[in-house]
């Protein structure tokens, strides 16, 4: 075990583990059957990114843009959908989950994602549906787990006449979910949907950043801005927390500083393979291969985290039980 870069930090609160796109090392992600072997690893919370359906449906999929995470193109029916969109800034050419009803997504199966890293959930392609959030929210009820919702491209549907918020907010109340102690975190790689939310529900949220850009909704200029003091402080009038990309709290300094303008800080994405790891932390040299991804989510328990999102659940489960063991 390499030793912390910096003295231990405390947790604010109990250490979770977040299911990332459901077990999404191990099936494709997004899927009913990720997100219950998730549950069965022992994740505390799973997580749907969500994008709505042409009848204003909340389905689970990284981005609307669903041709490399289902079947569609072999659908010759829906080959007239096809099409180039511009989302965020980048041009996409392919298929959109706003221009397809419920009913019609759920005639596509899911297939997996990366295919050369992942090639043994390959044999899982065309098995599963597009999961709708009430299945997952179904799912995690059942399970008595959390879900962890990300709202992807709040702006870019709301400039479509599909704005999210309010059908966010009615579908976790109708969950029952409406208070800070409900087990639900909202997140955003944008702002004002996040400010907007945290003007219509208790539910706790959580400010997406990442090492470099900024937000879509250009509601502040930059990321690197928002994790100065008074852009935490900033943060923290309206957010529980803060979900960095790993690297930004790989010294610890980013988690002092979000715990002192009390904010959580639930980091993303651990990942087992070595082409995800840092190079210290790779078994062998073969990019798929699993390295010692236990180690850097032990760096991130000693550096005071208050949970993390993972694609292997129960590897994650596994470093915070030795984490306790350790205390
Ligand atoms: O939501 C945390 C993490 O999932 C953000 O990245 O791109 O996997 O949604 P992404
Ligand atoms: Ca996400």
């Amino acid at each position: 075990m390499s030793r912390p870069l910096i003295a231990k930090q405390k947790s604010l609160s109990p250490v979770i583990v977040i299911a990332h796109r459901g077990a999404s090392g191990l099936r494709p992600e997004h899927t009913i059957a990720g997100y219950t072997l998730a549950i069965e690893q022992g994740a505390d919370f799973i997580e749907p990114d969500l994008v709505l359906t042409k009848d204003d449906v909340f389905v689970a999929r990284h981005e609307n843009d669903i041709t490399d995470t289902t079947d569609v193109a072999k659908h010759a029916e829906f080959a007239d959908r096809k099409t180039s969109k511009t989302i965020d800034g980048t041009k996409h050419v392919g298929w959109f989950t706003e221009d397809f009803t419920l009913a019609e997504l759920k005639t596509l199966r899911a297939k997996e994602r990366l295919p050369l890293l992942r090639p043994d959930n390959v044999q899982y392609d065309g098995q599963f549906e597009v999961p709708t959030l009430a299945e997952v929210i179904a799912l995690a009820k059942q399970h008595k787990v959390g879900i962890y919702p990300e709202t992807k491209h709040p702006s870019y549907f709301a400039g479509i006449g599909h704005p999210m918020e309010a059908r966010l907010v009615a579908e976790l109340k109708a969950a029952g979910w409406d208070s800070a102690d409900a087990p639900v975190f909202v997140q955003s790689f944008e702002v004002d949907n996040l400010k907007r939310l945290n003007g219509m529900t208790s539910v706790r949220l959580i400010q997406l950043l990442d090492a470099s850009g900024g937000p879509a909704d250009k509601a502040t200029p930059s990321y690197a801005a928002m994790i100065t003091p008074a852009g935490l402080k900033a943060v923290a009038a309206y957010a529980y927390g803060i979900g960095p990309g790993k690297a930004m709290v790989a010294d610890g300094t980013l988690i002092a500083a979000a715990h002192a303008a009390g904010l959580r800080v639930h980091p993303w994405t651990f990942r087992a393979e070595n082409y995800f790891l840092p190079a210290r932390l790779w078994s062998g040299v073969n990019p798929r291969a699993h390295g010692r991804v236990e180690e850097e989510i032990r760096q991130a328990i000693d550096h005071g985290v208050d949970g993390y999102f993972t694609d292997f659940p129960a590897l994650g489960v596994a470093a915070r039980a030795a984490a306790a063991k350790d205390q």
